[in-house]
This record gives structure tokens, sequence and C-alpha cells, in this order.
């Protein structure tokens, strides 16, 4: 069990799909385009959303590597259309390099990297660097939420909750809302050509309520410890009667220098 339930990954999968950059995906596609194949490895793959979203773009056929250590959300995963897939069962702070066997066209990973510390995402980089492969991470928390209409623990509960998510996931301290221009700053400098946008969360009632309320839950408790339990009980009742939230992600394609 990694601590994402496949209903957590469900109630976003809507969300993450509404906000995926369109712009970076078309370039995605034409980078690939003429290929006969294309291997692809996805880091923290859960369910296989990000198969879903990101192998439509792809017009060869594909070859999926779906890496994660939770082995009951990877037997949810399913091969998409045009697509072969196999799942690797591991635990990416031990066993990564391994995964570059055979080496990948293309690294992904959606809703991943902010869990993940510095030294990690330099290993990342270099084994993607020393194969040539071209890296699409999205969906990275970037630490902006708008939560309306607002309340006045807003700013207090956000810090908690970043200091929450800098917390050892098990891949090193978390770089959380750094993770994205962290990875940037890596990839530039291994000589990538790097492409980012905005991929926000915009959610709003009714039609997210259950998103909403989750999020209202889940950060509650995240921060309880650091605000106190009676504070975060009010912060929480007041977000469950938020009408819109959002929360900024980045999208980033990276590839590799000509
Ligand atoms: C937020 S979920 C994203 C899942 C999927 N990419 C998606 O977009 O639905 C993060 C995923 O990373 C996986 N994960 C977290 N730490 C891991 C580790 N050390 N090794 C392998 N997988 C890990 C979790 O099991 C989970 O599936």
């Amino acid at each position: 069990m990694s601590g994402f339930s496949a209903d957590w990954l469900a109630l976003r999968a809507g969300a993450d799909a509404r906000a995926r950059d369109t712009g970076l995906a078309a370039r995605l596609g034409a980078y690939f385009s003429g290929r006969r194949e294309v291997r692809v490895l996805d880091l923290g793959a859960g369910t296989g959303a990000n198969l879903r979203a990101t192998a439509p773009l792809i017009a060869a056929p594909q070859h999926w590597v779906l890496a994660d250590h939770d082995a009951a959300l990877l037997a949810r995963a399913a091969a998409a259309p045009n697509t072969t897939i196999e799942r690797r069962e591991v635990d990416l702070s031990a066993e990564l390099s391994s995964l570059f066997d055979p080496a990948p066209d293309l690294v992904t990973a959606a809703a991943f990297l902010d869990l993940c510390g510095a030294d990690w995402t330099e290993r990342l980089v270099a084994l993607a660097a020393a194969c040539g492969a071209a890296l699409y991470t999205v969906l990275t928390y970037d630490g902006r939420e708008q939560w309306s209409p607002p309340d006045p623990l807003d700013t207090e509960v956000l810090a908690a909750f970043h200091t929450d998510q800098r917390r050892d996931k098990g891949l090193g301290p978390a770089l959380g809302p750094d993770a994205n221009a962290h990875l940037s700053a890596i990839l530039r400098g291994h000589g990538y050509r790097v492409f980012e946008a905005a991929s926000d969360w915009k959610l709003a009632l009714p039609g997210d309520a259950a998103l909403i309320a989750a999020l209202a839950d889940a950060s509650a408790t995240a921060i309880a410890g650091a605000i106190g339990a009676d504070r975060a009980n009010i912060w929480r009742t007041a977000r469950l009667a938020a009408r819109k939230v959002m929360i900024g992600h980045r999208d980033l394609l990276a590839l590799p220098p000509e």
C-alpha cells in the first residue's frame, strides 16, 4: 500500500485530465512523430491514469513500463489502444537504474515529482540524459492555492501544508512546491530544451464537490499537528463550503539536446 487509494486517484482523474496543458501535449506528439515504436517509462504510475492520457498523444505503437511500489494500484492498470504494458512493482527509492535497461525513449510521471527529493531527482535526470530520453512530467504541485471565498486561516494553513509537503515520503526530503523549478534547472544543466506550462486544477461546484471536500479533509488532516486540531477543524468546515478552488500545478516537457 502506498497511501494513495484507488478511490482518490479516480476522484482526481477528471480534474487532472482537464488541467493538462494541451500545447505541451501537442509538442510531445510532434517530437515522436514518424517513430516506429516508442518505449515509455512511467514513474509512480498508480492505476495508469498517465498512460490513458498520454498514450493517445503519440501516433507510434508504444510499450509502457508502469513502475510503482503499490501492487494493488498497478493491478488496476490496463493497456490503452496502441500500447503494450509491463507492470513493475518497485520501490523507486531503491530501484531506479534497472528501469533504464532497456533504455526508454520517454520518461514520464504524473502527480509524482513533488513527492521526490533533490538527490533522487538528480539521479533520475542523470539516467535519462545518459540514454537521451525525453521527459514529460505533468501535474506537479507548485504551491499556489486559491480557495473562494477566502478564509482568515488560509495563509497559515497553506504554510503548514507546504511544510508537510516537504516531509520525506521515502524518496528523500520531498521538494514539494519547489519540485518543478528544481527539475527544470537540473534538466537545463544537462543541456535539455525545457518547455513548461501551468496545469492548474480549476474546481467549482457542483461538478467538483466531491474533490473539493476530499481536498479540504486531506489538507486539514495534514496540518492538524502544526496548527492544532481545533483550528484545523474550523478551517476544514469553512473549506467544505468553498465554491471554487484553484490548485497550482506545472507540466514540463524536456527534449534532449539536438
Ligand atoms: C499521486 S499518485 C499518482 C499516480 C498516477 N501517476 C496518477 O496520475 O494517477 C503517486 C504514486 O506514486 C507512487 N509512489 C510513491 N512513492 C513511491 C515509491 N517510493 N516507489 C514507487 N512508487 C511510489 C504511489 O504508489 C502512487 O501511485
